[in-house]
């Protein structure tokens, strides 16, 4: 199968590649999806049978900051993408996120939950989402939370170096998803395109958690159970981007499929055992 990977060079993008090393990657370097004519130029030349669609800003207080970069990038560069694939006949994998709901119902939600972006990332990828599903029939919509990768820029890097740092933590216990390992998420997208079973899906390791639980865990198995970290609310932290409080998702159809991600404790051990040991 000829894939094509945009935003090769993020987490996800690199954990998808180096399973996937025949596939044509692409990096923000090498093209902005904003660009509806490179895009169009590329993918079809390129001519792959799947796209995955990774790239997008993922940054959420800077999307909080500037709304219309985030659509521009995570909606209309989306857009983009959706018509080169629909161009070339090609099917369209596009990565979504938890915060397309607004984390307000208290349990967990399915695939099929009518969405409620708290905020302009949100927002952001759920127009993408739309645009997907509008333009491109034969589409994967996947969306994951918290995805902690090797050599990332993720929470678990902030909290372990802030902590190697000496620096005072403070995090937040009531904010709860579901970590996800890059690796584990990968297999999984992976796997999923391999079964042409189009539609949405969550994606996640198994298991929810507080940030303030998952800053401990992480302390935990990076040796460091005795460095504090005090527990704070959302309201206390002052930070442009407001995350859903409760944003747990199912993971309902892809296990239908037989494609399901290991718990985050398992995960998140998996990881520190290959970043101390390299195993
Ligand atoms: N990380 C998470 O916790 C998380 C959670 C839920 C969903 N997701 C979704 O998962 C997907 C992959 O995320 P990730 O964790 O791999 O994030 P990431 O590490 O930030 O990777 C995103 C990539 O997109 C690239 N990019 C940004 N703007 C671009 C543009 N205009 N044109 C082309 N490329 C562009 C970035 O390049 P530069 O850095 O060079 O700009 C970066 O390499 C995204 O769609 C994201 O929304 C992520």
């Amino acid at each position: 199968m000829r894939v094509l990977i945009t935003g090769a060079s993020g987490g996800v993008g690199r954990a998808l590649m180096a399973r996937l090393p025949e596939a044509h990657g692409v990096a923000h370097s090498q093209l902005d999806v904003t660009d509806g004519q490179a895009v169009a130029q590329h993918i079809g030349a390129a001519a792959p049978q799947v796209v995955i669609h990774c790239a997008a800003l993922t940054d959420v207080d800077r999307c909080a900051q500037q709304p219309s970069e985030a659509l521009r990038v995570n909606a209309f560069g989306t857009q983009n993408v959706a018509l080169a694939c629909q161009r070339i006949g090609a099917a369209l994998c596009y990565i979504s996120t938890n915060e397309v709901f607004d984390g307000e119902r208290g349990t967990p939600y399915g695939e099929y939950d009518p969405p409620q972006p708290a905020n302009p990332y949100g927002y952001s990828k759920y127009v993408g989402e739309q645009i997907v599903r509008q333009l491109v029939p034969k589409h994967y919509i996947v969306r994951t939370s918290w995805v902690f990768a090797h050599n990332g820029r993720n929470f678990l890097q902030r909290i372990v170096s802030l902590a190697r740092e000496g620096k005072p933590l403070s995090v937040v216990t009531d904010e709860v998803a579901c970590p996800t390992y890059a690796e584990d998420l990968a297999e999984g997208i992976l796997a999923l395109i391999a079964t042409e079973r189009y539609g949405t899906y969550h994606l996640t390791n198994q298991g929810a958690v507080s940030r303030y639980a998952f800053a401990r865990a992480i302390l935990d198995a990076y040796g460091m159970p005795e460095y504090p970290i005090t527990p704070i609310v959302k309201a206390q932290f002052n930070r442009p981007s407001r995350p859903p409080t409760y944003s747990a998702l199912q993971n309902n159809f892809a296990a239908l499929l037989g494609i399901a991600l290991r718990d985050w404790r398992a995960a998140l051990d998996a990881f520190v055992a290959r970043e101390i040991q390299g195993v």
